[in-house]
């Protein structure tokens, strides 16, 4: 359903000493090494769990590896966090097993193998250990299916704790003649939006319990081919030169529009933001948008969101404005 995106589509996350009368819901975020921000400077405060990605895995041995680079900050993800939260829980992401995306039938089945086999082996070692299960989850695609196939739900639903719901990434450098809100909440025209994501995953079966909705803190940009001509929708010429994919982080794009006076308009149909400056256009999530589908997902009976990724915050504006709206 949606078009391809550059995201990984599918991880496994390991929790790492997790207390199993957790989770009643997930104020989620994502940490990464090279983000711009040290895991101590993570208000953790802010988040009930938080993802510290990416571990890769050895395609030889199966092993979960660490470069040596990340070695260190990994090792002392979890007591950093801890010290300003202590019941935040950690989870380790494995980027090598990002299905991007699962291609045949036949893999969809064996990611189901996969998962039902996981689950067995943490239960087996919590029992063996009187440890705690550690929480085993994904990060999936807006949809159930994609490109025709569909995610092998009942494996999902059984052996999964909940899955990361990457509501984002709709459009960007892959849909380059026209400006869109890549991460839209609902969509009238029918298209792609995280809304109706969230139904078809719940009507392929997975409850809405185990789902935790996505939000990007960042944005993605286009080149306009007419600077008036500014709003979604507009012709545009690919990404900004020199922007790469047009992904813009929440704080730099703060930046973007104080430098430039750029005006914003926020978009209640649709749920999403953006602004414009020159032939620069950027669609984002302010903080409206973020607090508008976090309502959503409360009231949807979801588990709770998640946000790629906490760097990009700005001053850690989007990440109360989420919490906020979670607890209102
Ligand atoms: C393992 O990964 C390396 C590097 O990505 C690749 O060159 C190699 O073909 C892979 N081997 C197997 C058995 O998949
Ligand atoms: C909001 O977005 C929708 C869908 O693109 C569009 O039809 C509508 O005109 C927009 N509303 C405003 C006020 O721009």
């Amino acid at each position: 359903m949606a078009s391809k995106t550059p995201v990984y589509a599918f991880l496994i996350c390991v929790v790492q000493f997790l207390h199993l009368s957790a989770a009643q819901n997930v104020k989620g975020g994502y940490w990464f090494p090279d983000s711009g921000i040290a895991a101590s400077d993570i208000d953790s405060t802010l988040f009930t769990h938080l993802f510290c990605a990416f571990s890769d895995l050895d395609n030889v041995t199966y092993q979960v590896t660490i470069s040596s680079a990340n070695a260190a900050q990994f090792s002392q993800f979890t007591n950093t966090v801890q010290s300003k939260n202590p019941s935040v829980k950690t989870l380790l992401s494995i980027g090598d097993l990002d299905y991007e995306y699962p291609l045949t039938a036949n893999d969809m089945v064996n990611l189901g193998t996969l998962l039902d086999e996981w689950r067995a082996a943490a239960d087996a070692e919590a029992q063996a250990s009187g440890k705690p299960r550690i929480l085993l989850t994904a990060a999936v695609s807006v949809g159930p299916t994609v490109d025709g196939l569909r995610y092998p739900t009942q494996s999902i639903s059984r052996s999964l704790d909940w899955i990361n719901v990457m509501a984002y990434d709709f459009y960007g450098p892959w849909t380059p003649s026209m400006t869109n809100a890549h991460a839209a909440l609902y969509d009238p025209s029918g298209r792609v939006s995280g809304s109706s994501g969230i139904e078809s995953w719940i009507q392929a079966g997975v409850s809405a319990n185990k789902l935790v909705f996505g939000l990007p803190f960042y944005g993605r940009s286009w080149q306009l081919v007419n600077p008036d001509n500014h709003g979604l929708m507009a012709p545009a010429n690919g990404p900004p030169e020199g922007s790469g994919e047009g992904a813009r982080g929440y704080n730099q794009i703060l930046e973007f529009i104080a430098n430039n006076n750029a005006p914003t308009i926020y978009n209640s149909t649709i749920v999403a933001d953006y602004c414009y400056s020159g032939t620069t256009w950027i669609g984002y999530d302010d903080k409206q948008s973020i607090s508008t589908k976090v309502s959503y997902a409360k009231q949807k009976g979801l588990l709770g969101y998640f946000a790629w990724q906490v760097a990009s915050d700005a001053n850690w504006a989007l990440s109360q404005q989420a919490k906020q709206a979670w607890e209102e």
